[in-house]
């Protein structure tokens, strides 16, 4: 069972992850399935009770204290696991329209929720190195998948979900935008 100490600290989080070189090295293989398999087993109600660990679905290598472009995905829908475990992921296109979760988004380096909306494009397409398979793949996401990439690949930029929503006004409603 792999436990990481999540970051929390907002001025680290808020620094930029440098590029993996190829070819990936072993160690920075391991973090990315390790981060997968966290992020499975943090959604086992028994485990996450055991260990104190948060449920979560997406998780970014800065946030295990690692400053290299890895994210991590798993989450099930309709029955079917969607996981990845991405080294340099790039958003190599986007679409006008815009989405947003309607109960907010969430963050296992945010310990306590802010609440409002966070606008992300409603599909994207992204391109990385998943090790999973072991290949260079082109990701064409939209909905939930859409918004966690992002929300991940915004991590290695250095930015929080947090830093989206809007002060003045956290319920902004943008028109036309799809609500998930
Ligand atoms: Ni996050």
């Amino acid at each position: 069972m792999i436990v990481f100490d999540i970051i929390t600290d907002k001025k680290f989080l808020h620094q930029k992850c440098d590029d993996v070189s190829f070819p990936i090295s072993e160690d920075d293989k391991k973090l990315a399935l390790d981060m997968v398999e966290y992020l499975k087993n943090s959604q086992d109600k028994e485990l996450s009770e055991k260990y104190g660990i948060r449920p979560g679905v997406g998780l970014a290598a800065n946030q295990v204290g690692v400053k290299k472009k890895i994210i991590a995905i798993y989450f099930e829908e309709n029955g079917k696991v969607i996981e990845y475990a991405l080294v340099n992921p790039k958003i190599i296109s986007y679409s006008i329209k815009m989405s947003c979760l309607d109960s907010g988004e969430g963050c296992l380096s945010v310990p306590k929720d802010v609440e409002g909306y966070v606008y992300r494009y409603y599909k994207v397409t992204v391109k990385a190195f998943d090790v999973i398979t072991n290949k260079e793949i082109t990701i064409k996401a939209r909905d939930y998948l859409s918004i966690i990439l992002q929300h991940e690949i915004d991590h290695l930029n250095g930015i929080l979900y947090t830093d989206h929503i809007d002060k003045k006004d956290p319920f902004k409603i943008i028109e036309d935008a799809i609500f998930i």
